[in-house]
């Protein structure tokens, strides 16, 4: 039985995701932050709905939450085929935005945006490789959704000091995580995604920059990365994709 599991579902490429899984999966788990403090006090919390989809409720930065996750995973089903990370952050509020200049760099909200858009990955990485290796699938997957400003040598633009480094930082989780693999589980292919900029809360504020047509829906840039996932060969683990299945350079 072929099961994926998505974290930010609730997050507009993460829904996508959800909804483009349960096409290609019997069970998708759908992770996404507690709504209510009733539920975080109960946390995990795993709902199986219709249709192979199962709600999930919990804290990605929490170590315990996951792991207790990963061990409902274990004990339902032994193996995981896909795991996909779409949370992200790139503003909140006043709180966090991203810095035009060096004056505007905030030591609260860098750390903030760095566990949000580095640490989760290693941390969901931590719980369930072990699940990975157990897929029969010839090629498992972990995909997370990094951005190309992430890339150090594709700087050319400068600015947003905080969600460039987090993503670098993404991107060095995840191909270290690659080489690892190549040696703990023989079957499993790591890599990060580029989606294009897409129509999502988090590209808002910015989308007037955007060029006419390169703007793209979430139901296209996920098909996209989905043309990437269902494509992959092992021979493709430690590699950076944009949406359209070019590579590139970390
Ligand atoms: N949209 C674009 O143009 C674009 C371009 C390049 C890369 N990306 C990347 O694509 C991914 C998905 O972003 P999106 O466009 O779908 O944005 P989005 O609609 O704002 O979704 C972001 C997701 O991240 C989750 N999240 C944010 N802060 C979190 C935290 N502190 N702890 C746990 N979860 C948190 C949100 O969870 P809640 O729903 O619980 O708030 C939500 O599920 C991100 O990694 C983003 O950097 C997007």
């Amino acid at each position: 039985m072929s099961i994926a599991v998505i974290f930010g579902a609730n997050g507009g490429i993460g829904q996508e995701f959800v909804k483009q899984a349960l096409k290609r999966h019997a069970v998708v788990f759908a992770c996404s932050r507690p709504h209510s403090s009733e539920a975080a006090s109960k946390i995990p919390t795993i709902k199986a709905l219709e249709n192979g989809l199962v709600k999930v409720e919990l804290n990605p930065l929490d170590d315990h939450h996951l792991k207790k996750f990963s061990e409902h995973v274990n004990n339902q089903y032994g193996h995981v085929d896909l795991i996909v990370n779409a949370i992200g952050i790139l503003h909140h509020s006043e709180e966090i935005q991203p810095e035009k200049r060096i004056e505007d760099f905030d030591l609260t909200s860098f750390i903030n945006v760095m566990q949000t858009n580095a640490a989760t990955s290693a941390l969901i990485a931590k719980h369930f490789i072990k699940l990975l290796k157990q897929s029969n699938t010839q090629t498992a997957i972990f995909a997370s959704i990094s951005a190309r400003v992430g890339s150090i040598s594709d700087n050319r633009l400068g600015g947003w000091y905080s969600y460039r480094a987090s993503k670098a930082a993404l991107n060095q989780v995840i191909k270290t995580l690659s080489i690892e693999v190549a040696r703990r589980n023989k079957n499993t292919a790591v890599i990060a995604l580029h989606p294009g900029t897409t129509d999502t809360n988090l590209s808002k504020p910015f989308q007037q920059n955007v060029k006419p047509g390169k703007l793209f829906s979430t139901e296209y840039s996920v098909r996209k990365m989905f043309q990437i996932i269902d494509n992959l060969f092992l021979e493709d683990n430690g590699k950076f994709f944009a949406w359209d299945g070019s590579t590139i350079e970390w």
